[in-house]
């Protein structure tokens, strides 16, 4: 084999900045991905997304040449490791689905033999990785199977992966192995344990950060009804008090991991997970209280509201699963005219920041955007902003 690593799916959000760390370090790294586009923009030198100090190793790994990009399934036969990185959904009926890796290993059957090692790193429910190695085992192939959960922040991938310990964990010792031999090239510290333990790991991190975010949306939603400023409260709260450090502030808890990720355990619970789902109501809940708690002093039919900030999450440039469109079709639902804006996502219909806020009457808040903090707000605005990042916050 010529290659070190393969990783598919690498073009991706997990799979790019984890390809382009293992090239920095020497290993000669195979991204393959489907999506062919996404592919030739990385060979390019640039990243099909934000993600910090990203494009600038990949320009030095680029010279390097320890990358190489590949359209073709059959590259993985290259490659002594292959790291699984394409993603895992929940289906319509929010159970994980299964038929996206499977389909996967299907495409890469013909290329794989039993001195490689799949590790998985797309985020899996609790028993699939035992359930993929049967299914490898039933196709007659001994391909080695690990699990190395991804852990890190979207957007902070580079840094993360290598200062964050890593989670490792095999269907055999010899997989197990090669993924903490992997690993450990590239972060400071490995934890080994069971595959259904780093499966339930990775979950419980955001099914965890998901409720923390639920709670403090609800305690929003209730200390805002009466009438009362939660971010200015939280701030007195907190003053001279460690034991309240750990209370988030409110905000969308959206994105492509959170609520997917709670809703496998959901799922595994065989849907009694009470808390995950009671987190998953507040927290899709709070586009809709936001327009109820607006529509107690105001006619939204014929008024001009402002959403300042689209991405799912601040100086991001990722749409998947943000609240904020859920808000905008409500918004538009009740009768209002919306003015969208964002320093990131590129979109013809959204307007500049300035002309969101000279044309509308209310400005909501989207997502926090390090640019709003300096944002000058005219004084006869009535500002929605969760968040508290503009200068002038008012709720
Ligand atoms: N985005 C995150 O912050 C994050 C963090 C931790 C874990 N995860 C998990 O990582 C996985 C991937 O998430 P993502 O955000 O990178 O998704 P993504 O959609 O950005 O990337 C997936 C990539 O896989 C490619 N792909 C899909 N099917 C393929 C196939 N059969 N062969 C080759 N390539 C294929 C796609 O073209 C895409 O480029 C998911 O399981 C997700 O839950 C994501």
């Amino acid at each position: 084999m010529k290659k070190d690593v393969c990783v598919v799916g690498g073009a991706g959000h997990v799979g790019a900045p984890l390809a382009i760390v293992l090239a920095s370090k020497g290993l000669e790294t195979i991204i393959y991905d489907i999506n062919a586009n996404a592919t030739k923009v990385l060979a390019s030198g640039k990243l099909p997304f934000l993600e910090e100090g990203g494009e600038v190793l990949l320009g030095e790994v680029l010279k390097k040449g320890t990358l190489h990009f590949s359209s073709d399934p059959a590259s993985v036969q290259d490659a002594k490791v292959i790291i699984l990185t394409i993603g895992t959904p929940i289906d319509e009926f929010h159970n994980p689905s299964f038929s996206l890796l499977t389909g996967c290993i299907d495409q890469l059957l013909p290329y794989l033999s039993d001195d490689q090692t799949i590790v998985l790193r797309s985020t899996v429910a609790p028993g699939v990785t035992t359930f993929l190695d049967g299914y490898l085992k039933e196709k007659g192939k001994k391909t080695g199977l690990a699990f190395c959960p991804e852990r890190v922040v979207q957007g902070k991938a580079i840094e993360e992966i290598q200062t964050l310990p890593q989670l490792v964990s095999g269907t055999s010792r010899e997989a197990v192995k090669v993924a903490t031999d992997l690993f450990g090239r590239i972060a400071p510290e490995v934890v080994e344990m069971t595959t259904h333990e780093a499966e339930f790991a990775k979950l419980i991190c955001n099914a965890f950060r998901y409720i923390q975010f639920a709670a403090t949306n609800q305690l929003y939603m209730m200390v805002e009804s009466a009438g009362i400023n939660y971010s200015g409260l939280l701030a007195k709260m907190k003053k001279g008090y460690p034991r309240m450090g750990g209370i988030p502030g409110p905000g969308f808890a959206a994105g492509p991991c959170l609520m997917k990720d709670t809703m496998q355990l959901f799922a595994f619970e065989k849907h009694n997970f009470v808390l995950g789902q009671i987190a998953m109501m507040i927290n899709e809940g709070l586009p809709n209280f936001i327009v109820e708690n607006l529509a107690k002093s105001m006619n939204f039919r014929g008024a001009t509201v402002g959403i300042l900030g689209m991405a799912f999450k601040g100086d991001s440039d990722d749409i998947r699963d943000a609240l904020s469109y859920k808000l905008l079709k409500i918004l538009r639902f009740s009768g209002a005219k919306v003015l969208c804006s964002d320093e990131f996502v590129k979109d013809e219909s959204f307007v500049s920041k300035e002309r969101l806020l000279a044309e509308s009457e209310v400005v909501v808040v989207g997502v926090p955007h390090t640019a709003y903090k300096t944002l000058a707000i005219p004084q006869n605005k009535k500002v929605v902003d969760m968040w508290n990042i503009l200068p002038r916050a008012e709720s």
